[in-house]
Order: C-alpha cells, then structure tokens, then sequence
C-alpha cells in the first residue's frame, strides 16, 4: 500500500452506515486508529467490532457517540445522509475547532437521485463551511467513491477522489488519508468546486443504472504520475 501518512485518530461520524464503515475499515487496515461515531454508542461499538473482526482481530477500531468521538478524533468525517448533515456537524461543533472535517455527503434528493438536484445550486460542502465558520477546514472527498467494493479487501478500488477545500495543507492531509485507503486524491481547488464533485455522484447513479454496473468511478487524466506519494506534493 506504499508509505502510510503520519498515523492519527480518525472520527467517523454516521460510521455505522456502508460508507462510514467502508473508509474506516481501509484506514485502520493502513495503521490508523479509527472511532466509529453514531447515535447509539452500541451501534457503534457493534460496528468497530465487525470491522476489527475483518481486520483479523485487535483494537484498531473502537465505537462510541458521535459526540466522543468528534471529542477524541484529530481528523473527523462527517459520514451522514445529507438530510442530517448539517445538524450533525453542528452538535459537536463544539468539538471540532482547529480540526480537518472530511465531509462525504453528498446532497442527493430521493426519490431521482440519479438526477443532479442540489439544493440551492450549490455545494453541500460550502454552506457547511460558512455555518461553522473559519474554525473549522472542512474539505470535501469521497463523494464519488461507492461503498460497495470498500470492505473487500482484496478490490481495488476504481475511482480517483477531488479533494476540494479552502485551506491547501488540509487538503493535503485529505490527500494523504486518501492514498492510505488506497485511492489517488487530487487537489482539485478551492471547496466552492466540491458542485461538481457532489453533483457527478447522480451521474455516476445515473450511469450504476444505465449500464447496469454496481459502482462505475472516475478518473482524471493528463498528469503525470509520480513513483511516490501521490499526495506528498501540491501540484
Ligand atoms: N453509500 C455510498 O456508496 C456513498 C458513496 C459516496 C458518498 N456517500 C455519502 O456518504 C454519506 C453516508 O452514506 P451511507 O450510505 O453510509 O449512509 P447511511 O447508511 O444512510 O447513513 C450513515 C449513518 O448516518 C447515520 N444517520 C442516519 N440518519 C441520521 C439522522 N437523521 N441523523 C443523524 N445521523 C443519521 C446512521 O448512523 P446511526 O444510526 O448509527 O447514528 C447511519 O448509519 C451520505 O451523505 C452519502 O450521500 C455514500
């Protein structure tokens, strides 16, 4: 899997869920120690217990509320449908001053979620950002990177993450965290973008449906790849 990032603690809020989990599963197999954040502390603790068993045993994972675990983690991932979102975020804000949050959400309005719908036309992401102010470096990734294949281990994951922020050094950590799940991250600019990132995730719906296909991804093409550490450098 090539060089881990500096190993940190890692909250998932909403980690009980397939998305939350599957992530969590890939950075505590890289070395990370990794909370799962939920209502239910149970739940939780439910879920780490599944993953450590997939893990092949240990304590990398643990399970707690959302609220602890925001508390204890260095980096937070905010895992959680959009409908909960903000809400979620701003129970533990709290908790969250000085810290990177990962914000997978990606705005979908059921039933025609294969239809980009976003809510005032703009990024989930963004609106994040301005409620909870310049405390916090919300970055947006994984919005196209489908759960299914993430607690396989053995699959490759086919989908590159645009990693869109504010603050560059965060992406670069997001970039990083990226890489130890075994995915390539890009800097894809300011977190204004992360519209197109949340908006291309009905399309590849739209494309699961039409082509009949469990997780179709994306690629970015025409840069060069390096030998080493995809994320290590601002490109
Ligand atoms: N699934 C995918 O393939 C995929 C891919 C890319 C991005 N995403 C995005 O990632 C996020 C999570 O996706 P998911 O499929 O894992 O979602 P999910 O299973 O529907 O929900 C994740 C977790 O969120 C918590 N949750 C649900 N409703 C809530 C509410 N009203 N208030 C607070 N917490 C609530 C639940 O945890 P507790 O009940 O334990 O609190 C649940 O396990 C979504 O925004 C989704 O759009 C998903």
């Amino acid at each position: 899997m090539g060089e881990m990032n500096e190993r940190t603690i890692i909250a998932v809020l909403g980690g009980t869920g397939s998305e939350g989990s599957g992530l969590a599963f890939r950075w505590a197999r890289s070395g990370h120690d990794v909370i799962i954040g939920s209502r239910s502390a149970g739940r939780a603790a439910k879920t780490a217990e599944e993953l450590n068993r997939l893990l092949g045993g240990g304590e990398r994972v643990r399970g707690t509320s959302n609220r602890e675990a925001a508390h204890a983690g260095r980096v937070v991932v905010l895992a959680v449908p959009y409908a909960a979102q903000l809400a979620t975020a701003l129970e533990v804000q709290d908790c969250l001053a000085g810290k990177i949050l990962i914000d997978v959400t990606v705005p979908l309005v059921p039933p025609r979620i294969d239809r980009v719908q976003l809510p005032g036309g703009e990024s989930a992401a963004a609106v994040l950002q301005r409620r909870l102010g310049g405390s916090v470096k919300v970055v947006s990734a994984f919005q196209n990177v489908s759960a299914i294949h993430l607690k396989d281990a053995n699959h490759a994951i086919d989908c590159d993450v645009l990693v869109c922020g504010d603050d560059a050094p965060a992406r670069e950590v997001v970039i990083g965290l990226a890489r130890d799940a075994g995915l390539r991250g890009w800097h894809a600019g300011a977190l204004a973008n992360s519209v197109a990132a949340e908006a291309l995730t009905s399309v590849l719906i739209a494309l699961n449906k039409r082509y009949k296909v469990p997780a179709s991804g994306i690629r970015i093409t025409g840069i060069p790849m390096r030998d080493e550490g995809w994320g290590r450098k601002e490109r």
